[in-house]
């Protein structure tokens, strides 16, 4: 009998690759997405969808019974707002995931893949960022990461069921949702320059990340329902090469385009990261983990797969729960 693999948040980039690979590999696929982000047509052919809110318990232990493994990915993935939406990021993120977890157990899941996130490690004395680190999340929505993982492992001690924690970073690829203002800089940035808009930065535009390309992720994330080393361990997904400037990501996508590009410099927003960046070390030694995407490349793919598409207004969908001085004039003049 194939494997069964349920999936949260289906309908989103890193879910709906999830399920493409595990399609793949011959396993029965289900999963659920309330798409509040993500695009229903991102849900691969054969995967079995419902479309369900993951903070009803009842509903969550009738879709998962039976399944061997979950990867839980739903989440409002929203660091820089959630310190203005704290209520939703944290309802959509910790609570949604005590919920998929608590169904999980019930149902008698064998592992249960938990996405976390860098935010995990807010701001740290060196880069990159080591599983090891004491964890020091800088806004709520790395605080509901970091919260869940610590529900999580709790849980699963007490009534036995494997884990694994997924710490991915800065994801690029085709499917990430492209129309969101509040998230996703490569993809906001290729959205904007397709349109002939110049992209927005915030602060400066020093801040350092390392880019992902999602197919790098998903060699390893597909490892982790059956690996016996990585059980109860934190895991950094991604490369720790090329560590650029936001400024650089900008210069790079426009060059792609060939684009004149002059951005627009806005306040930067409160509580970001400056330096962040994962080690690979662990994934590489356990996992056998390699880059095989340059930034370049990932960033050619995700382009092709917008231009296709076709470019989109963005959407400000969710309620500003604190508004002030504070509260960035992207988001409240609508400036995306
Ligand atoms: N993309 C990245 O760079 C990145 C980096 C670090 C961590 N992560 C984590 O990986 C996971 C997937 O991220 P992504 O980039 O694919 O995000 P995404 O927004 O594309 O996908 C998340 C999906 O979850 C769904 N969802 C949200 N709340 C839900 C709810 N209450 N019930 C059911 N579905 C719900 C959304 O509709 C969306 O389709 C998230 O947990 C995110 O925190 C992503």
């Amino acid at each position: 009998m194939a494997r069964k693999v349920f999936i949260t948040g289906i309908a989103g980039f890193l879910g709906s690759h999830i399920a493409e690979r595990c399609l793949e590999l011959g396993y029965e696929v289900s999963g659920c997405d309330n798409l509040i982000g993500g695009y229903l047509d991102n849900v691969p052919d054969g995967a079995d969808f419902y479309q369900y809110d993951c903070k009803y318990l009842n509903s969550m232990k009738k879709i998962m019974q039976g399944m061997d493994t979950v990867y839980h990915c739903a989440a409002t993935a929203y660091e820089g707002l959630s310190v203005f939406s704290p209520h939703l990021v944290t309802q959509n993120t910790y609570q949604i995931s005590v919920s998929v977890m608590t169904a999980a157990i019930g149902v008698g899941v064998r592992r249960f893949v938990y996405c976390s996130s860098m935010a995990r490690y807010g701001t740290q004395d060196r880069v990159p960022f080591t599983e090891d680190m004491i964890c020091k999340p800088q806004d709520p929505y790395g605080i509901a990461k970091y919260a869940g993982e610590l529900t999580l492992a709790n849980l699963a001690d007490i009534h036995g069921m494997e884990y694994v924690i997924a710490v991915p970073h800065n994801i690029i690829g085709p499917r990430q949702k492209y129309d969101d203002p509040y998230r996703n800089v490569a993809s906001i940035m290729i959205n904007l320059m397709l349109q002939g808009r110049q992209p927005i930065i915030y602060g400066d535009g020093m801040q350092k990340r390392c880019f992902s390309f999602v197919q790098d992720d998903i060699q390893v994330l597909e490892k982790l329902m059956d690996e016996p080393s990585v059980k109860s361990q934190i895991i950094n997904i991604g490369p720790d090469e090329e560590f650029i400037t936001i400024n650089d990501l900008a210069v790079t996508i426009a060059d792609i385009l060939h684009f004149k590009l002059d951005p627009i410099y806005v306040p930067g927003r409160p509580q970001e990261v400056k330096l962040a960046t994962c080690s690979a070390e662990k994934a590489r030694t356990l996992l056998g983990y390699k880059t095989a995407y340059t930034l370049r490349r990932g960033l050619e793919e995700m382009i092709e797969w917008i231009a296709k598409r076709g470019t989109k207004r963005f959407r400000y969908t969710f309620d500003i729960e604190i508004m002030n001085d504070k509260t960035p004039k992207t988001w409240t003049q609508k400036m995306f």
